[in-house]
């Protein structure tokens, strides 16, 4: 778990024997040794991996201890570094306290000095992640969110988030496009016990599947043609941290058979390489398309269906959320005047009914997009229909847009459509509720919609007048 701290300790000397003697006398007491033979070495091991303490000489060929102090101290602030420094040169160990060492010890060392040093710097990192841990805790407990909506079913989202984010569980985000799923793996990743680590994103379905697996797992110097230098893969970059799988089911099966053996191994091997390699990650995964379904058409393996699917969520469509449709109006208008300089904007009434009635096909983003083009376009405070893109202006029978009746070919070939498909909506409606006497909960079975999108749609087409059932909500 991540918010130990790690009980290994990482000993940087060029002279070998004193590598050597360190290890030795520490060894015993049940610390786990690495070392470096010099500070550029040192560096490459601390920024793939996590340690518990660090003990430098301060005389090093090459990058000496001092500068290599320097450079651990900016990327791990918190790591405690202990400095040797030769018999009298007091000096030296005071200015390496002052640029942040966490302790020194002379050499030739005391074994019982040396030893109580260690332990208390590696008690002082256990202390600092229990903190942390606590901190994060509170934040997760009271905290505020990036994620708009007060919907029952956004509601249920934010929950959900607040409950999992600080266990280390593999979460699946499943949701239609432009729901918000990468916005919610952010948030749960942001408000984890490994906030301070890094979140590294990876969408699956936009690497050519000959780089994926070089992608997620780097490769050695030479691995393959055009292989120049040794590559970090995804997996070891999110050491400590998260990482986000996106479009998981556009995955290949060969790829998902590699993917299913690191999930459940938490090691790999780089391209080309021998080195097993051990990572401590958290997974979040997201897709768009209906997991289940893809497993049932065998195109999704179930094995890794149901590694990923432990704590599995579904951001629901806009459409069946429009009471969260004016927040979000006045976020992404706050936003476009942050932004882009927008000016103050607000709908006109009017603009407001047609966005509550718009399907939204892309969603939160499709609604973003709109929102940004109106809040630059429109001419004064108030955002007019005629900012509004077609499609949504068309969302309106005709009829009540101009006064007319309507004709079968006035308006575009989009506008008919959509009145037709409207026409056949409210028919379709209106019959399955004749045929259930007008109960919602098993007119919404019928139709397979749920019983809040079903009071969208009557609302829409005017048939709550007709229903004498009050409203739930
Ligand atoms: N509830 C929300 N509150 C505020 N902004 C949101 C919300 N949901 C989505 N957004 C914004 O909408 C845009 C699309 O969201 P995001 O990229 O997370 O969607 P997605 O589900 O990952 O889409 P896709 O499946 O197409 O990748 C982003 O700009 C995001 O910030
Ligand atoms: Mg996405």
């Amino acid at each position: 778990m991540t918010q130990q701290a790690p009980d290994n300790i990482l000993v940087v000397d060029d002279e070998e024997n004193m590598r050597f003697l360190i290890r030795e006398t520490l060894a015993a007491q049940n610390y786990e040794i690495e070392t470096a033979g010099g500070g550029a070495q040192a560096m490459e091991l601390i920024r793939n991996k996590d340690y518990g303490c660090v003990i430098m000489d301060v005389r090093m060929a090459g990058m000496d201890g001092l500068q290599t102090l320097a450079e651990i101290k900016k990327l791990r602030p918190d790591l405690p570094v202990i400095m040797m420094t030769a018999f009298g040169s007091r000096k030296i160990a005071l200015q390496a306290i002052q640029e942040g060492a966490y302790d020194y010890f002379t050499k030739p060392f005391d074994i019982n000095e040396m030893r109580v040093v260690v332990k208390r710097a590696m008690e002082k990192k256990t202390l600092e992640r229990e903190n942390e841990k606590l901190r994060r805790q509170l934040a997760v407990a009271g905290g505020d969110t990036r994620l708009v909506g007060r919907s029952q079913a956004m509601a249920e989202v934010l929950l959900f988030i607040d409950r999992v984010a600080g266990n280390d569980l593999t979460v699946l985000i499943q949701g239609p496009s432009g729901t918000g799923k990468e916005l919610a793996a952010t948030v749960i990743h942001e408000k984890s016990l490994r906030a301070h680590m890094p979140l590294i994103k990876m969408n699956c379905a936009a690497i050519p599947e000959t780089l994926l697996e070089s992608e997620l797992f780097g490769h050695e110097k030479g691995a393959f043609t055009g292989a120049g230098a040794r590559k970090i893969g995804k997996f070891e970059a999110a050491h400590g941290g998260t990482l986000f799988l996106d479009e998981i089911g556009d995955m290949s099966l060969v790829t998902q058979a590699k993917l299913l053996r690191v999930l459940e191994e938490h090691a790999f091997e780089r391209v080309g390489g021998t080195e097993t390699i051990r990572v401590d990650i958290r997974i979040i995964a997201a897709t768009n398309q209906d997991l289940a379904r893809a497993v049932a058409e065998k195109r999704f393996r179930e094995d890794l269906f149901f590694r990923l699917n432990v704590l599995p969520v579904s951001m629901p469509p806009l459409y069946d959320r429009v009471e969260d449709i004016p927040l979000l109006v006045e976020h992404f208008l706050v936003e476009a005047r942050e932004r882009y300089g927008a000016g103050v904007r607000r709908m006109s009434s009017e603009s407001m009914r047609l966005l509550m009635d718009y399907r939204w096909p892309g969603n939160v983003r499709e609604l973003a997009n709109v929102l940004q083009r109106a809040a630059v376009i429109a001419q004064g405070e108030l955002i007019t229909p005629d900012c509004l893109p077609a499609q949504i202006r068309g969302a309106v029978p005709q009829q009540e847009q101009d006064g007319k009746p309507h004709a079968p070919f006035d308006g575009s070939l989009q506008e008919v459509i959509d009145n037709m498909v409207q026409t056949t909506e409210k028919k379709l409606i209106q019959e399955a509720l004749d045929s259930t006497d007008w109960s919602r909960t098993k007119t919404a079975r019928m139709l397979k919609i749920c019983r809040k999108s079903l009071h969208n749609k009557m609302k829409k087409y005017g048939l709550l007048e007709q229903d004498a059932e009050p409203e739930s909500d």
